[in-house]
């Protein structure tokens, strides 16, 4: 345990320790969190839905007839009447044959790769793509081939070099999780097409808020299950409940159910979470408000922001960090938000690429531009 010990005073040295804050209240833009009353910029909840009056009663519904627990995996007795009712409204929503639902995004994901590829087989991905995609694609035993930022020229020389006949996927966050910006999926689409691979979407980001309906990054390009044969989307974010789905033809999601370990040994999330999920998909889908008011708070933070004198990225999603470089100032300037009443998270490496410590400010559609100038101006009190 010495060991242990000097590793973890070496990461406090380094500006790199990891700290919890215990959360009092419900999620939202006005937390409690450590006894102090906070606006938070930093949670996923990009469309204020997961402490929403209509998807709570819909939960607490389905717990008075189904209980809390599911009580078994999938394949024995733990898939209920509302997992496949959330099923089926998932694919018809993101305009797939089928879908199927995982208990997190982390674990769908390292289903697919798994499941679907294996040594000798090759794995394409964005080097800023998330953590659980790399896993996914260690864990298959594939051969994992990194390209550079949405460099797509890159990515096609790659897929030339590499041997014809063997399985080659292409996995790629929609919305990149830390930088906010997306990725070029119609070339990567077609270059997977022209290289004979099979192209994933992982859409935990553009679920929600992208697209006409609000089914994401393919639904906004308009690529069909043709295109973009797998697609992944995570229901914590904007969807405001929890886990996740693998939407896709017929064939790749019974393969998924037949042989995906992280599907199969594991219980099944609470029927109610498939309620609440039903729900939420439904007021995605009616309200497209919460996305305009949404994108207009994008809009106005990048206009306020552009006077600060920190560097902005080229996003135009829900998610805009500040980068700020150094670890130490990235957690100090944090730290002092806080005492200020106000709640952005530092993220630091590995997490993100060394040197490039950031503020990851989230937007929600619960914003007012008020709260966005309360941010700046601290802000500007504080660089
Ligand atoms: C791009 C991306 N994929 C997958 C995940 C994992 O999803 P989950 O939190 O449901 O495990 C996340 C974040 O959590 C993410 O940002």
């Amino acid at each position: 345990m010495k060991d242990l010990e000097t590793d973890l005073e070496q990461r406090r040295v380094d500006g790199l320790y990891r700290r919890r804050r215990v959360i009092e209240s419900a999620q939202g833009i006005e937390t409690r969190i450590d006894g102090k009353n906070l606006l938070s910029f930093c949670s996923n909840d990009y469309l204020g839905l997961a402490n929403h009056p209509e998807i709570k009663q819909a939960c607490l519904d389905a717990v008075t007839d189904h209980g809390v627990g599911s009580g078994a995996a999938h394949l024995i007795n733990g898939h209920s009447r509302l997992h496949e009712a959330c099923e089926q409204r998932l694919a018809e929503f993101s305009g797939r044959e089928r879908a199927l639902l995982f208990s997190t995004g982390y674990m769908a994901n390292i289903a697919l790769a798994s499941t679907l590829l294996g040594r000798n087989d090759f794995i394409y991905q964005d080097k800023l793509n998330h953590a659980s995609l790399i896993d996914s694609a260690k864990l298959s035993n594939a051969r994992l081939i990194r390209y550079r930022h949405n460099d797509m020229r890159q990515l096609e020389t790659l897929l030339s070099e590499s041997p014809r006949g063997r399985r080659r996927l292409v996995m790629v966050d929609a919305v990149f999780s830390m930088d906010g910006d997306c990725a070029d999926v119609e070339t990567i689409s077609k270059l997977a097409l022209e290289y004979n691979a099979w192209s994933m979407v992982d859409d935990a980001h553009g679920f929600g808020v992208l697209g006409a309906r609000g089914a994401g990054l393919l639904e906004h390009l308009q690529l069909d299950q043709q295109q973009v044969p797998i697609l992944m989307a995570t229901l914590g974010k904007a969807v405001g409940t929890a886990g996740a789905f693998v939407a896709g033809s017929e064939v790749l999601i019974e393969t998924l159910i037949q042989k995906a370990r992280p599907y199969i040994y594991t219980t099944a999330s609470p029927p109610a979470i498939a309620a609440a999920t039903l729900k939420s998909i439904d007021l995605i889908e009616r309200d497209s408000w919460r996305r305009e008011k949404l994108n207009d708070s994008i809009a106005y933070f990048r206009e306020q922001a552009g006077t600060l004198e920190l560097e902005l990225m080229p996003s135009q999603s829900a998610i805009q960090p500040l980068v700020v470089g150094d670890n130490h100032k990235a957690l100090a300037l944090s730290e002092s938000l806080f005492e200020q009443g106000i709640h952005v998270t530092a993220i630091r490496p590995p997490t993100v690429p060394a040197g490039s410590a950031r503020l990851r400010v989230t937007l929600s559609a619960a914003h007012e531009r008020e709260h966005i100038d309360r941010l700046i101006k601290h802000l500007k009190l504080l660089l």
